[in-house]
């Protein structure tokens, strides 16, 4: 697999999912067009700025399957096995990343184009930024933030949740000093992946991209402090989170639920310089579509891991993007009486997830009109649903409302799963599905050689073809040039003879002798 953006670019291209929009464009039309359009867009020419942005380029599952080098059902499987092979980054001297360095008075973050993405935004922002830090002790960290745009050389940065930047943060502004910090834009899916996996503090997360990559991530130091940034970056912001606290406003923002979260109170993040290619490419992470579909690997990986810890052959797991890739999550298991229950139990512990929904491996859990069968047909709701109050949930769900002054502000809230697996001890013959005959037309059956044309002659041959018990199905096949009409004529001549038996498991005819004359 190619770890460079560019190449994920044109890959992206040659599938037909990415297409050029050659005529200028307004910077303000940008996010609604991506919006709109079912093909991810690089806008080459934006009215008053010198650069092209590219964007929706992660906004499905058939993109995420593209830069993972697999169908797109295999995304979270693919992301585990890749994940566990770290790959140490390289470090490197050279970089187009370099070709414009401008510092200090130089900098103007208005040049970029960074668009508007949803109407109730406090102002453009930055969507793509692998922001890079590092603490004495815990070491180097990446991870993907938010940045809004503030003035030439400022912007917010949301560090309101737990994260490692946020530690990182607190114990600078304890010592009464700023964090340096440098953000990447326009880096490799693996990387940004990588950077968004909630990874223990002290985890290398250039190692992790290097493993879903299958090499080194290629980092280079920045111009103005010792951080070390992706080389194959489009453009690299270096600068400093400065030590005043959650001061200032930051928000509204479109977040990933699709709902726009509140002005939040954060620090600022002072820039000092900004490189780039000559020809860069902008990348405006199209809300909430792709950071969605960005998480989905991550939690579908880490649910095939809850399953095997529990013993569980899980056969497929879909985080469904209208609840973020976070909330809902579905499985298909091949069943052992009870272990729809256990699945259930393993990945409703799952972080964020509020709903699972656990099938047979038979169901195909892509499929909206699958899982509608499987909730009409399989699942008895007094048996099967399970709802645990309580449980931690998270701030974006606006379902949670905080309950201040009442001893928690925690965001707890119920989680709940359906065990939609066929219930133990059915009679598995009431769920085999209507399927249509001959949807390969009529071919010659096998005894068709000669079929006489006489019900009472046909009768015989297929008395002695229903020697072995037969659907009615399998009679029209077997005798396929005979007119259904004749075939009817001659299994009324059986019936009325009294030697047609029914195999009553299945349904099957058997023949039975000449019933004897009195
Ligand atoms: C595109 C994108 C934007 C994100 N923005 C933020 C953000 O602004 N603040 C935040 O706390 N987490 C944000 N996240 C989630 C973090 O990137 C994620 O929790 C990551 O693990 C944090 O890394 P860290 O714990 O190593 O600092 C974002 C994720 C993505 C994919």
């Amino acid at each position: 697999m190619a770890a460079r953006f560019r190449d994920f670019l044109q890959r992206l291209v040659d599938a037909g999912e990415l297409e050029h929009v050659t005529e200028a464009v307004d910077l303000r039309t940008v996010s609604a067009r991506v919006g709109s359009s079912a093909k991810a867009l690089w806008f080459d020419r934006v009215e008053g700025y010198d650069t092209a942005v590219v964007s929706g380029i992660l906004g499905s599952r058939v993109r995420m399957g593209l830069c993972l080098d697999c169908d797109h059902r295999d995304i979270g499987r693919r992301f585990v096995d890749r994940i566990r092979d770290r790959c140490a980054p390289r470090i490197v001297s050279t970089s187009p990343v370099k070709e414009v360095i401008r510092i200090g008075d130089e900098v103007d973050l208005t040049a970029l184009p960074v668009p508007l993405i949803s109407t109730l935004d406090g102002g453009p922002y930055v969507t793509a930024g692998i922001g890079v830090s590092e603490d004495p002790e815990y070491g180097r960290n990446a991870g993907a933030y938010r940045l809004m745009i503030r003035t030439e050389r400022e912007t917010g940065v949301d560090m309101v949740s737990a994260s490692d930047l946020k530690l990182f943060y607190e114990r600078a502004l304890k010592a009464g000093r700023p964090l340096p910090f440098a953000v990447a834009i326009g880096t490799h899916p693996s990387v940004m992946m990588a950077a968004a996996h909630m990874a223990p503090a002290g985890t290398d997360e250039f190692e992790l991209a290097g493993g879903l990559a299958g090499e080194s991530v290629e980092l280079i130091k920045c111009e103005t402090n010792n951080l070390l940034v992706p080389a194959d970056s489009e453009i690299v912001l270096e600068g400093e989170i400065l030590p005043i606290g959650w001061t200032e406003d930051e928000g509204r923002f479109g977040d990933f639920t699709g709902f726009v979260g509140p002005i939040k109170w954060n620090p600022v993040f002072r820039v000092n310089a900004v490189t780039h290619r000559r020809d860069a490419v902008y990348y405006a992470l199209h809300m909430p579509d792709e950071v969605d579909y960005l998480v989905a690997p991550p939690l579908e990986g880490s649910a095939f891991a809850a399953l095997a810890t529990a013993g569980i052959v899980g056969q497929a797991v879909y985080a469904p993007q209208p609840s973020g890739c976070n909330f809902h999550l579905y499985a298909a298991i091949r069943k052992r009486p009870g272990e729809g229950r256990n699945a259930v139990l393993a990945l409703m512990s799952l972080k964020r997830v509020k709903h699972v929904v656990v099938t047979d491996d038979d169901v195909d859990i892509f499929d909206p009109a699958a899982m509608e069968r499987a909730l009409a047909y399989r699942v008895r709701p007094a048996q099967d649903i399970v709802v645990w109050e309580g449980a931690r949930g998270s701030h974006l769900d606006p379902s949670i409302q905080l309950q201040v002054g009442k001893g928690s502000l925690a965001p707890l809230t119920a989680k709940w799963g359906i065990d939609a697996t066929i219930p133990e001890g059915s009679d598995l013959s009431e769920y085999e599905a209507i399927a249509y005959p001959f949807t390969d037309g009529i071919t010659a059956g096998e005894a068709d050689a000669p079929t006489p044309n006489d019900p009472a002659r046909l009768a015989d041959d297929i008395a002695a073809f229903l020697a072995s018990p037969r659907h009615f199905s399998e009679v029209l096949a077997t005798f396929a040039s005979a007119h259904q009409r004749t075939i009817v004529k001659a299994w009324a001549v059986l019936r009325q003879a009294g030697r047609l038996g029914r195999e009553t498991a299945t349904g099957k005819y058997t023949i039975k002798a000449h019933r004897q004359e009195a």
